[in-house]
Formats: C-alpha cells, sequence, structure tokens
C-alpha cells in the first residue's frame, strides 16, 4: 500500500509513519509537510534513508502539487492541521488556511485520482466541552475556539463529499494524544520541560478542566485499524476512557520529575476554555476490535523518561519562533524569570 500522509512531520504524523514503516514491510510513504514551525525533519531523522519513505516539503493547499503526487496512491492520511487552541486565539486565519480549504484541496484530489481511501484526522474539541456524559459520533459539533470552529468545518467538508460525490473519506475524533516527539507548547510536553529545567509551570484557571487522553502507539493502532479495515463514509471516536483534570496531570509529571508544588503557578484561564472532553468509542472497539494498551500512568512515565533522554531533539526546538509565541502568549501570566 502506498500512503500520502499530510503533515507527516508534525507530531502525530511522524508517529504514524514511522508505525507503518516498523510494523508493515509492504508499505510506502510519501510526506507531504510545508515545515511550518511545528513541522521538524528531526521528528524522522531514524527513517529519512528509507527506500520505501519519500519527503516532499509542500503545502496541502497547492493543488498543482497534491495532484502531482496522486498517482500511485492508495490512500491519503490527513495530519496536516494547525492545532493549538492557545494559537488559534491569538492567529486563527492561518487556521482556516490549514484546517478547512486544506480539506478541500485533499478531497478534490482524492476524487478526482480515484484514491480507494482517506483518513482524516479530526478532534474531540469538535463537539464542545460535555459536562456530563460522553459523546458518541452522531453528537452535534458545538465547537467554541476558532481552531474547533476550523476542525469541525473540515469535518463537515469530508461529510458532505462523501454524500454529494461520493468521496472514500473516513473521520476520526481524537481525544488529546500525547508521547513522544510532542511539541511543547501542548500541557504534557511544556510542563515536562518546565520542571526537568526547575522553571513554573502555568496551570490555566483552577487547573480542574478534564482532557481524555491517549498514548502514540494506541492512537497509531487505532488509525491503522481504521485505515485497512473502517467503513468509508463513517466516523470513528478515539478514546481511552482516561479522563484527568489539568492539575491532576501537573502533580503527576511533578512527582516523575521530582519536582514539589511550589512550581505549581495558577494563571489567567484560557478565554472560551473548554471545561471537559469525553467522548464514547465503544464503535471502534466493537467493529474494529480495537482496544488501548498503554494506560494513563504508564504512556506519562514513558513520555518523560522519552524527554529526559532526548535533549538533542527538544533543545534546538525551544528558542527562535517557540520563545517569541512563549513570551507573548504567557507574557502577563508568569514571571519574566520563569520564562524557558
Ligand atoms: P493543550 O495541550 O493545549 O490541549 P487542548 O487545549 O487541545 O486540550 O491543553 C490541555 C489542557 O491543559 C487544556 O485544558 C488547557 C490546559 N493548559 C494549561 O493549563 N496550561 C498551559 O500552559 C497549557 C498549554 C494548557
Amino acid at each position: 500500500m502506498k500512503i500520502l500522509v499530510t503533515g507527516g512531520c508534525g507530531f502525530m504524523g511522524s508517529n504514524f509513519i514511522r508505525f507503518q514503516l516498523q510494523n508493515d514491510p509492504t508499505v510506502e510513504i510519501i510526506n507531504l509537510d510545508k515545515l511550518t514551525y511545528a513541522g521538524n525533519l528531526a521528528n524522522l531523522a531514524d527513517v529519512a534513508d528509507n527506500p520505501r519513505y519519500r519527503f516532499v516539503r509542500g503545502d496541502i493547499n497547492d493543488q498543482a502539487l497534491v495532484d502531482s503526487l496522486m498517482p500511485g496512491v492508495d490512500a491519503v492520511v490527513n495530519y496536516a492541521a494547525e492545532t493549538h487552541v492557545d494559537r488559534s486565539i491569538m492567529e486563527p486565519r492561518a487556521f482556516l488556511e490549514a484546517n478547512v480549504m486544506g480539506v478541500q484541496t485533499l478531497l478534490d484530489a482524492v476524487r478526482k485520482h480515484n484514491v480507494s481511501r482517506m483518513v482524516h484526522i479530526s478532534t474531540d474539541e469538535v463537539f464542545g466541552h460535555v459536562e456530563e456524559g460522553e459523546t458518541d459520533e452522531d453528537a452535534p459539533f458545538r465547537p467554541r475556539s476558532p481552531y474547533s470552529a476550523s476542525k469541525a468545518a473540515g469535518d463537515h467538508l469530508c461529510h458532505a463529499h462523501f454524500v454529494t460525490y461520493g468521496t472514500p473519506v473516513i473521520v476520526t475524533h481524537s481525544v488529546n494524544y500525547y508521547g513522544p516527539y510532542h511539541f511543547p507548547e501542548k500541557l504534557i510536553p511544556l510542563f515536562t520541560l518546565n520542571l526537568m529545567d526547575g522553571k513554573k509551570v502555568p496551570v490555566y484557571g483552577d487547573g480542574m478542566q478534564v482532557r481524555e487522553w491517549i498514548f502514540t502507539e494506541d492512537h497509531c493502532r487505532a488509525i491503522d485499524a481504521i485505515l485497512r479495515r473502517g467503513t468509508v463514509g463513517e466516523v470513528y471516536n478515539i478514546g481511552t476512557g482516561e479522563r484527568v483534570p489539568n492539575i491532576e496531570i501537573t502533580k503527576k509529571l511533578i512527582a516523575l520529575t521530582g519536582r514539589d508544588e511550589s512550581h505549581i503557578e495558577y494563571v489567567k484561564d484560557r478565554p472560551g476554555h473548554d471545561r471537559r472532553y469525553a467522548l464514547n468509542s465503544e464503535k471502534l472497539r466493537r467493529e474494529l476490535g480495537w482496544a488501548p494498551q498503554v494506560s494513563f500512568d504508564e504512556g506519562l512515565a514513558r513520555t518523560v523518561e522519552w524527554f529526559r533522554q532526548n535533549q538533542a531533539w527538544w533543545e534546538p526546538i525551544r528558542t527562535g519562533e517557540y520563545l517569541k509565541y512563549y513570551d507573548s502568549w504567557y507574557r502577563d501570566q508568569l514571571d519574566a524569570s520563569d520564562n524557558v
């Protein structure tokens, strides 16, 4: 199988490419990535010379380029996206370009070139926050951030394409994903690295917001099952049931890094902060026989250990554009002396 993976130099996409190359000796991968701030060739340095892997630098909105890659491609897996909620609050436009127009361009190409299927990676955030209970695949979209609104629009386009043109697309909604190579603007890697450095960690609001978490390998296994055995036109939730308040994660990370609670700094809450996400993922378990294998505690310990052993990966990232973003987003929240 020849797979075009978009956004393959990002956190999720790079883990998926490595997983495919390791687990299927016949798979061939083309990785189309724009190399924005979050795309990093170092994420795939270990497979760069693999003859079954090819990297192409470019934008999913570049229709001519996307068309030129399609001949011989059996499947497209779309990881390309702007993903960070806080950045979407600062600058929403880039989110619409990648997460809406980019999806349209890929859907057009899949249709035009008769690609057998496209898996579109989306998020539980399209459902908005869930005060109690769980959202299943049929729940209405109620996005509340520029990020989740752009992802919801992309998901609607996928559904519309399937209904209108029969484009063979599958949409996945995933809970929060964490593990090795996670870009350190997100909660788990940011707090891990700040704590390892002896810095404070900025907990938004009261820290009682709840997210559901999945480890990289479990997510890769889920996408693999959906790619190979999922039904086109369908939607699959991908979750673990491991729902943890942010402050509890913070305390676990403090324990794993050998720090104490004086490192916690409660800061101004994120505007429009979703209080809780919780997905019902029974369909994926029932229909495709998938189940998570890594508990949150095990995954978190493995993640912290990975960051401990891979300073050469994260050190160059925590400079330049990253510091500019960090300073501007947290400027009014953390002492300047506590900055990374
Ligand atoms: P994040 O990793 O940005 O993922 P998402 O917003 O897509 O769920 O944030 C996870 C949770 O952690 C979310 O409730 C916001 C919170 N958070 C903080 O409290 N402080 C931070 O500095 C960051 C980045 C996130």
